[in-house]
Formats: structure tokens, C-alpha cells, sequence
């Protein structure tokens, strides 16, 4: 919890997790059908085609596993299967389910067809997740019965239920978990005319006016994620509003920008900072992560799933068997010389 409150004084627009107050907000912005999901066409085209062979068979989804960066849409495309399949949704995440009992509770209170997404499934405990490997492949549910030498098992068969996994790490999953899924998608970052068009759905949706360049400025500066875009474009509304513009303008959008230290490439102070270690700590790397995430003061699975990724991205880091290094952009960005010698490990 303090941990928590500590993660968002810090960096409370770009860190890519929802914020509680947010969840609201977020409802009236998450599409609800497939056709409302802008991007990722690929994934979008096999869905389409694996919702309907499964309406037409009248069987429920095989499991579906969804992994990428927090804000990319995992949650949102669990609810629209859920929706378009017009079957009850339970949401519940990893580290919710305490005991495999809870577990065995929640499964035998689902009616056939149902979907359970079970977000950070990466961060299942181990006897939760053993108990569900029988369930997802064979709908059955192992019930020890008693204790000691009279104990019994019980076998008790389930409703033929879907499980959607949302995961930000999927390294962390154990194979057997990883083969229990029939799919599984990879969400990408989103390219800014994507984001754009999601920006512009929900200035719609939130009744602000937004002109096409400044989308553009937002859309290149959202880190390619669909949920900071959303927020960006929250920031720069109530920005407009203290100043008393009705439209979402160019200078208006650059003034929060600014304030919130986001740079033209969507990097903020913890980015650069992460950079800025590596170049000045540790002149270019390579550096493990571990280090890394000790000298910036966050969680190695942040540092992973939330920041890498889109640092990788852009090209201001590699990842090299020995630890990360900085790459020449990075050195350009923060306006660093580069010295002879210095990272050029690889
Ligand atoms: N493809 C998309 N099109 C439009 N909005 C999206 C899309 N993906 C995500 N969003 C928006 O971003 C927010 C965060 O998405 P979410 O599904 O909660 O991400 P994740 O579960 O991957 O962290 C949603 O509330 C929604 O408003
Ligand atoms: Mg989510």
C-alpha cells in the first residue's frame, strides 16, 4: 500500500497501471465491442473468427492467455469476449486467490460458458495453479475430503468454462500453465495513428474539443498505450478548463506536457532518469537489472514489464546477456558526449 502511494507521487500520469479513482473514468472509455477496439487488426481478425466458430460449435472459448505492457487493452478484450460471446464475466487476479480452495469456490460457482479472467496470472501461487491445470484441461476439480488417513479425494466435475489470463510478464509463466492455453496474443504498443483515433473516440465520449494536430502531438507522446493517451488526454482538459479555453490547443496541450515533464518522445523523469544511470553510473553498461533497479529505486518487475519495454522500443536501450547498455540514441536524448570505447560492448 505505502509502496503503492509512494509509485504514483512519483509518477502519477505515466505509470501505466489504473489509478483507483480511474476505474470510473476508464469504464465509460473501454470499447465494448471488437469494432469500437482500435488496433491491433491481427489479434482482432483471429478473435473475430474464433468468437464466432465458438457460437457456431455452441461450445465455449478454448482459454485465451493476453500478455504485453499494462494499458495495452488486456482487461478491455476480456470483457469484450465475454460480452460478444454473451456469457458471464468473473473477474479475479493471481494474487486474489489465496488458497486452491478459493480457487475450487470460484469455479464450481461459474454456469457453463462462463469466462473467469484471472489478471497477473503470472503471480498465481503454486498450489492455486496446480489445482488449475485438471480444471482447465479436463473441467474437473480434485476435492481432498477429511484429514489425515480417513482423508478421500473427490473428483467433481465442472461447468466447460472459458479462462482468460492477462499477464505483463509472460517469462514468469510456467510452461504447463503457458500449454494450458489453446491462444495466446501479444499485444504491441500502439502507433500514433492509433492512438490518435482512440483519442479522438474519447474526447467524443468525454465532450472535449480536441483538433487533429493536437491528437497528434498526445497520440506521439502516450508511450504507445492507449490507457496514458486517455490520461494525457484528461490532464490537458482540466488544463484548458483553468485556463478558460474551450479547445484542446496545441499550446495548451505542450503546457501539460511540461508540467508533467513528458518529453516529444512520450518519455518521462523516471525514463530518462533510467537512462541517465546507466550512462552516468554506469558509463553506457552493461548493467543487470537487478543493479538497475536498485539504483532507480523500483521493482525489477516494473523496471521489466513497464519500463524496458517501451525504452526498447524507441531504441534508447539493448539487453545483452551481460545486462542492459545504453545505445547511441540514448546518449543523443539526454544530450550526453559519448566517450571512445564506452558502450560499444556488443
Ligand atoms: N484498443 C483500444 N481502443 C480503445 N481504447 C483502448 C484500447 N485498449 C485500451 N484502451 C483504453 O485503455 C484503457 C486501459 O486498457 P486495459 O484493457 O485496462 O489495459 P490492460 O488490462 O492491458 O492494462 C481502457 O480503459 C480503454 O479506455
Ligand atoms: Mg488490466
Amino acid at each position: 500500500m505505502e509502496d503503492e502511494e509512494i509509485q504514483e507521487a512519483k509518477a502519477p500520469i505515466l505509470a501505466p497501471e489504473a489509478e483507483r479513482q480511474e476505474d470510473e473514468a476508464d469504464a465509460t472509455l473501454r470499447p465494448s465491442s471488437l469494432r469500437d477496439f482500435v488496433g491491433q487488426d491481427g489479434i482482432k481478425k483471429h478473435l473475430d473468427i474464433f468468437i464466432a466458430a465458438a457460437k457456431k460449435r455452441n461450445e465455449p472459448l478454448e482459454h485465451v492467455l493476453f500478455s504485453g505492457p499494462p494499458g495495452l487493452g488486456k482487461t478491455t478484450l476480456a470483457m469484450i469476449l465475454a460480452k460478444e460471446m454473451g456469457v458471464n464475466l468473473r473477474i479475479t487476479s493471481g494474487p486474489a486467490i489465496e488458497k486452491a480452495g478459493d480457487l475450487g469456490a470460484i469455479l464450481t460457482n461459474l454456469e457453463e460458458n462462463d469466462i473467469l479472467f484471472i489478471d497477473e496470472i503470472h503471480r498465481l501461487h503454486r498450489t492455486v495453479e496446480e489445482t488449475l491445470y485438471s480444471a482447465m484441461e479436463d473441467f474437473v476439480l480434485d476435492v481432498v475430503l477429511g484429514q489425515g488417513p480417513a482423508a478421500k479425494t473427490v473428483r467433481l466435475t465442472l461447468p466447460k468454462f472459458t479462462i482468460v489470463g492477462a499477464t505483463t510478464r509472460i517469462g514468469s509463466l510456467t510452461a504447463p500453465l503457458r500449454d494450458r492455453f489453446g491462444v495466446a496474443h501479444r499485444l504491441q504498443f500502439y502507433e500514433p495513428s492509433h492512438l490518435m483515433t482512440i483519442l479522438k473516440r474519447s474526447a467524443k465520449i468525454l465532450g472535449v474539443n480536441l483538433g487533429s494536430e493536437a491528437a497528434d502531438k498526445l497520440a506521439h507522446c502516450s508511450r504507445g498505450t492507449p490507457r496514458i493517451a486517455n490520461r494525457l488526454l484528461k490532464r490537458t482538459r482540466d488544463l484548458a478548463q483553468v485556463m478558460d479555453q474551450t479547445e484542446l490547443s496545441i499550446p495548451v496541450v505542450q503546457k501539460t506536457l511540461d508540467m508533467l515533464e513528458v518529453d516529444h518522445l512520450g518519455m518521462d523523469q523516471t525514463d530518462r532518469q533510467i537512462l541517465a544511470i546507466i550512462i552516468d553510473v554506469f558509463q553506457g553498461g552493461p548493467v543487470g537489472v537487478e543493479t538497475m533497479a536498485a539504483a532507480a529505486h523500483e521493482e525489477v518487475e516494473t523496471l521489466e514489464s513497464v519500463y524496458e519495454p517501451y525504452l526498447m522500443q524507441l531504441g534508447m536501450i539493448q539487453r545483452t546477456p551481460r545486462g542492459r547498455i545504453a545505445t547511441d540514441a540514448a546518449y543523443k536524448h539526454l544530450g550526453r558526449e559519448q566517450k571512445a570505447g564506452q558502450n560499444k560492448l556488443i
